[in-house]
């Protein structure tokens, strides 16, 4: 459904998007994930024909983004990252304003309006102006306009940024309803927001695709490369000789804090239960003992490492 070869952005000399290639298939639901800056929006905006690529080719549905234009646009549906929205305007008014836009006339706009304020539980504002609306509601409303034409594809651009806790729970339980009839790219710069949506995720650092794979998949990557953290009470030297000889180690630390033997371990499996075995064995105290989740952005400092690594 979205084919992307090689593509790449340049603004001046910035290199936003670097030779990047994927496929989305039909009914598909992808996060694009990676901190800010990463060229998110940048491949959102050609892949929704708001820009054009500097090179690199790209089709949503079939269609070339830079040669079938018109044709992308009627098969896509675009949230981008800030709503422009007409706050004087009331929600149907603005819908309205909207579906004329796109050469609805009236009775196709009324019954388009119907179904995606029913689609985007919007009936409630429907005639509320938009300055009256919360920062949720008014996501709901750049929702429908992107839902008017009934797209195949909708893109997101992080859908859930600036949003209340809330906010948040009801927006990604209307992506998943929306996922269900629609091929889904959304980006976001939050893992977790991705994993509770997403099928697979596709990983962007610095203009390139660094990673991808499902939410399990990449979790146990970076769950792979965390740390353990103790916090034993015992002679450093034992107490680090001690952790060395624990089966799947690769690397200990220790160093002394205000009596105790502070230790970060580095091991091929989580190592918690052996370490408080050894601690009750040796009769050395424990005050602490804790996995240090990788972050992402470790993660893609090391992913983008290792990509290194293996091209030299
Ligand atoms: N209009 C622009 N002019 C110049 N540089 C830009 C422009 N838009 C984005 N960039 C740069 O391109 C890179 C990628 O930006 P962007 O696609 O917005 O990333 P993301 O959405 O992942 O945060 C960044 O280095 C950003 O500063
Ligand atoms: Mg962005």
């Amino acid at each position: 459904m979205i084919e992307v070869r090689n593509l790449a952005k340049y603004y001046g000399s910035v290199r936003a998007v670097d030779n990047v290639s994927f496929t989305i298939e039909e009914g598909e639901v992808v996060g694009f994930l990676g901190p800010n800056g990463a060229g998110k929006t940048t491949t959102l905006r050609v892949l929704t024909c708001y820009q054009p690529a500097t090179s690199g080719s790209a089709k949503v549905a079939g269609h070339d983004v830079f040669t079938e234009s018109m044709a992308v646009r009627r098969e896509v549906g675009y949230l981008p990252e800030s709503v422009p929205l007409y706050p004087e305007m009331r929600v149907r008014e603005y819908l309205h304003f909207r579906g004329k836009l796109r050469g609805l006339d009236r009775p196709r706009r009324n019954a388009a309006i119907a179904r995606v304020s029913e689609r985007c539980w919007l009936p409630d504002v429907i005639n509320r102006p938009i300055s009256q609306l919360s920062k949720g509601f008014r996501q709901r409303v750049g929702l429908a306009d992107a839902l008017l034409h009934n797209p195949r594809v909708l893109i997101m651009d992080e859908p859930t940024i600036g949003l209340d806790p809330a906010q948040i729970r009801e927006t990604r339980s209307l992506i998943r309803e929306l996922a269900q009839e629609h091929t889904v790219l959304l980006s976001s710069h939050i893992l977790p927001e991705v994993e509770v949506t997403c099928r697979r995720i596709i990983i962007i650092h610095r203009g390139k695709i660094v990673a991808s794979g499902t939410p399990a998949e990449l979790r146990q990557r970076i769950t792979a490369g965390s740390q353990l953290i103790a916090e034993l009470k015992g002679p450093e030297a034992e107490v680090t000789a001690g952790i060395r000889k624990l089966d799947g180690v690769k690397d200990v630390h220790s160093e002394p804090a205000d009596g105790w033997t502070r230790v970060t371990v580095s091991a091929r499996h989580d190592l918690r239960e052996a370490i408080y075995k050894l601690s009750a064995e040796k009769g050395w105290p424990l005050r602490e003992l804790r996995r240090d989740v990788a972050t992402l952005e470790d993660f893609f400092v090391k992913i983008v490492a290792g990509a290194h690594q293996s091209e030299g």
